[in-house]
């Protein structure tokens, strides 16, 4: 039987700080504002949450370029807000992860003034050098947001690397000293209280310091890099230093976020006895609808993406770790509008994939707003966004490029972060109750008629239909322990698979039509043979159809609604 432990058991709620509610008019969303939405997060029935990188900033990347690990940003509140934060979660049941940036630091870290400042300084080693003229970077490696890698270090003459904006210098893990302070912060993080990690970008945090140029493609700008900055063989002995070196609870939840990764190669951080990471965050969510640019969407199929990551990852030997499930995060887009179909079916389709995500092997992570089916914003225009890589890539594809602007926007639309960063939606007044001034960012247009007032009041909104969710799956352990079994793997539109032989002994059938075109399907003998057993007393424990019937079970074909999606206790 599956180890037992308050993290696989727990739904975790995502919070991007800035957005979900500012306490004190200033635009930004902050601690407090945390703080006042405890209630909220009661309601929800969540057990914990994680919150998108609180230490001091410059902002460049909103919080992940970090300019002090030993302070809070100051647009977010003080220490003294942060420990009140933690002690009301602690009161409310309410367990706290902290996301840390361990793969770089902000240009504006006194650690890397200094660096920068000459080749002997003592943090010098702490950042990636090399060599070269201002007008030659060392090779083509590009940066994730956007241009080169590299950056011109006038006073030291040399490069320094990059691997996201040139305001996130990448630290030089080979450095003993770096590494020996990255200790001390954790450990700092840990004597206040949190209960879990989230390592930013961990797999890029070892590369190949020698720098090979990547094979380039005919008509691209820059080489392939990806051989050489992420998932390179040190990357383990590093997160495991860390790990060992610092936690002793054995209670204390690890979870690393690794880009260009799928869930099969996720063991390599999670195996049992490997002591790095409990948890991964994997990219196969991320490039669901992703075109080969990032802006170009493409239709959802099902079978190769959520029913072969999804499937694949529950299957797997016990001992190679246990998933994060989730859909979206502050660098994708929203769920319902991604995954789901916020034009045709926002309430069906947001309900179908709540079922599925509460209803798999693996620890939910809900993205804030995903409850009552938060949206991207269509109608943004381009100053509207914040997130700096638009700017880059806009400069590279539309104005140096050959890109349409229109085309550029509609890609953006579907594809950008800053879709899944508008403000909460908490009531259908001026400012949506996020904010008493202008937000940050714009608000969705669409807060008046999606937000959390009038879900709460409606008992068929998305909100209570996650937080019947939420419920059912704490009082139904197997949803949780479960071992998984999928039928009518090659069906397009229905997913449907069972839960079994958890701790409660009892055994549960997930039926989800993840389409919007009604679906069919004749039930499979080995499933009809599960269903005869359990006779007459199964039953429909929810569904976003009312009158679903597990009688349904029973017939000789299955017929799904767009969207429609039951769970059954056979
Ligand atoms: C991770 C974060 C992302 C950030 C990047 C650089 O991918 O999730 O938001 O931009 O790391 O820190
Ligand atoms: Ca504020």
């Amino acid at each position: 039987m599956t180890k037992q432990t308050w993290w696989k058991e727990a739904v975790v709620y995502q919070i991007y700080v800035r957005s979900f509610k500012d306490s004190n008019g200033d635009g930004i969303g902050d601690l407090r504002g945390i703080l006042e939405k405890i209630p909220y997060l009661k309601t929800l029935g969540v057990d914990a949450i994680y919150l998108n990188p609180v230490n001091k900033s410059p902002n460049d990347d909103f919080g992940y370029d970090i300019s002090d690990f030993y302070d809070i940003m100051d647009e977010f509140g003080t220490m003294a807000d942060f420990d009140e934060m933690i002690r009301a979660l602690h009161e409310n049941g309410l367990r706290f992860i902290m996301d840390l940036v361990i793969n770089h630091s902000s240009d504006e870290h006194p650690w890397f003034r200094e660096a920068r400042s000459s080749r002997d300084n003592p943090y010098h080693d702490y950042y990636i050098w090399k060599e070269g003229k201002e007008d030659r970077p060392p090779n083509n490696w590009p940066s994730f947001f956007g241009g080169s890698a590299w950056e011109y270090n006038e006073p030291t003459q040399e490069y320094y690397l990059h691997l996201f904006s040139r305001k996130q210098p990448d630290f030089n893990f080979s450095n003993q000293k770096l590494k020996e302070e990255l200790k001390e912060i954790i450990r700092f993080w840990i004597r206040r209280g949190v209960d879990g990690f989230r390592f930013d970008a961990v797999n890029h945090i070892a590369k190949d310091l020698s720098f090979p140029d990547g094979v380039q493609k005919e008509g691209d700008r820059y080489g392939d890099f990806m051989p050489y900055v992420q998932n390179m063989p040190l990357v383990h002995d590093y997160i495991r230093e860390l790990r060992q070196d610092t936690i002793t609870s054995p209670d204390f939840f690890v979870a690393g976020e690794a880009g260009g990764i799928g869930f099969d190669s996720a063991h390599l951080y999670t195996r049992e006895g490997k002591k790095e990471l409990d948890v991964l965050f994997h990219f196969d969510m991320h490039s669901i609808g992703r075109g080969r640019r990032d802006w170009i969407r493409i239709p959802v199929d099902l079978r190769s993406t959520i029913k072969r990551s999804f499937t694949g990852w529950a299957t797997r030997p016990e001992e190679e770790g246990w998933n994060p499930v989730f859909f979206s995060n502050h660098d994708t887009t929203r769920t319902v509008s991604r995954i789901g179909d916020d034009l045709n079916y926002p309430v069906e389709s947001a309900k179908a994939l709540c079922l599925l995500q509460l209803s798999q092997r693996g620890t939910p992570f809900i993205y804030y707003g995903d409850e009552i089916g938060m949206t991207n914003a269509r109608d943004f225009k381009l100053e509207d966004y914040r997130d700096a890589a638009v700017f880059n890539k806009y400069r590279e594809e539309v104005l140096e490029g050959d890109t349409p602007a229109a085309d550029y926007l509609e890609g953006l639309h579907n594809m950008n972060r800053d879709n899944a960063r508008t403000p909460m939606q908490w009531i259908p007044e001026p400012g949506a109750g996020f904010s008493e001034s202008s937000p940050w960012i714009p608000l969705n247009s669409n807060y008046r008629r999606i937000n959390v007032k009038a879900q709460l009041e409606n008992p068929a909104s998305v909100l209570n239909f996650f937080r019947s969710m939420i419920a059912l799956r704490k009082n139904h352990p197997t949803l949780i322990y479960g071992s998984f079994r999928e039928y009518l793997n090659e069906h397009e539109q229905l997913y449907v698979y069972t839960r079994q032989d958890g701790p409660d002994g009892r055994e549960y059938l997930a039926l989800l039509n993840l389409t919007s075109r009604p679906a069919e399907a004749v039930i499979p003998e080995d499933l009809r043979i599960r269903v005869n057993a359990s006779g007459s007393a199964a039953q429909v424990l929810l569904s976003n159809h009312p009158e679903a019937d597990a009688s349904l079970l029973f017939e000789k074909t299955l017929r799904f609604e767009p969207w429609e999606a039951v769970l059954i206790e056979l």
